[in-house]
C-alpha cells in the first residue's frame, strides 16, 4: 500500500499541527495550574496527539488509557459505543483531562462522560485535536479543541481508515477510490 499515492489532500501540516499543540499545552498548563491531572488517552485515536500534547505541558501530570469501539471498518459512526480496555487507575477525587482525537457525531463523548463522571472524579474536561461540529447528534462541547473541520473522513496523526494511515505526521483527506478498493 503507497500511502501518498492514496492522498486527495492535506488539510493540516505537521507545522500547523505543532504550533497548535504547543499552544493547547501552555494553556492546560495555565487552567491547571497548581494542580496534578490524570490525562485519559482514548484508544487508539489519540495516541500520536496525546504523546505530543503531554510534552508541552509543564503541570504533574499522570496517565492511563481508554479503549471504546468507534467506526469499526467504515467511515460512518455505528451508533454502539462499548468498553474494550477501561481504566487501571481510579479516578475519584482527580482532576481528569480527556484526550480524544475527534469529535464526531459526540455519541462515543457523551457515553465516556457518563462513565467517568459516576466515579466521582473532581473535574473532568474534554480536550481533542479535531472538531467537526456540523455532525453533531448529541449537543456535548469539548472544553480544548486543537482545530474545527468540515465534514469529511480524515486520517493521520492517529486517525485510521481500516486501522491504516495512523502513522502519517500530517492530516488529510483520502481519494475518494480508497474506499470502494
Ligand atoms: P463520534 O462518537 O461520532 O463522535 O466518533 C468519534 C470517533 O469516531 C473518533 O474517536 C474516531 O475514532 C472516529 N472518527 C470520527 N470521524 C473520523 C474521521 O474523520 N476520521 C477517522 N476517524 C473518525
Ligand atoms: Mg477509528
Amino acid at each position: 500500500m503507497n500511502l501518498e499515492k492514496n492522498i486527495e489532500n492535506i488539510l493540516l501540516t505537521q507545522e500547523d499541527i505543532k504550533k497548535r499543540v504547543s499552544e493547547m499545552g501552555k494553556l492546560i498548563s495555565c487552567d491547571y495550574a497548581g494542580k496534578k491531572i490524570l490525562m485519559i488517552g482514548i484508544l487508539k485515536g489519540a495516541v500520536v496527539f496525546f504523546s505530543d500534547l503531554a510534552k508541552t505541558i509543564d503541570i504533574p501530570v499522570a496517565m492511563d488509557f481508554m479503549a471504546v469501539s468507534s467506526y469499526g471498518h467504515t467511515t460512518k459512526s455505528s451508533g454502539g459505543v462499548r468498553i474494550y480496555k477501561d481504566l487501571d487507575v481510579s479516578i475519584q477525587g482527580r482532576d481528569c483531562l480527556i484526550v480524544e482525537d475527534i469529535i464526531d457525531t459526540g455519541l462515543t463523548l457523551h457515553y465516556l462522560m457518563e462513565s467517568l463522571i459516576s466515579r466521582n472524579p473532581r473535574s473532568i474536561k474534554v480536550c481533542c485535536l479535531l472538531d467537526k461540529p456540523s455532525r453533531r447528534k448529541i449537543d456535548i462541547k469539548p472544553d480544548y479543541v486543537g482545530f474545527e473541520i468540515p465534514d469529511e473522513f480524515v486520517v493521520g496523526y492517529g486517525l485510521d481508515y481500516n486501522e491504516y494511515y495512523r502513522n502519517l505526521p500530517y492530516i488529510c483527506v483520502l481519494k475518494p477510490d480508497v474506499y470502494t478498493k
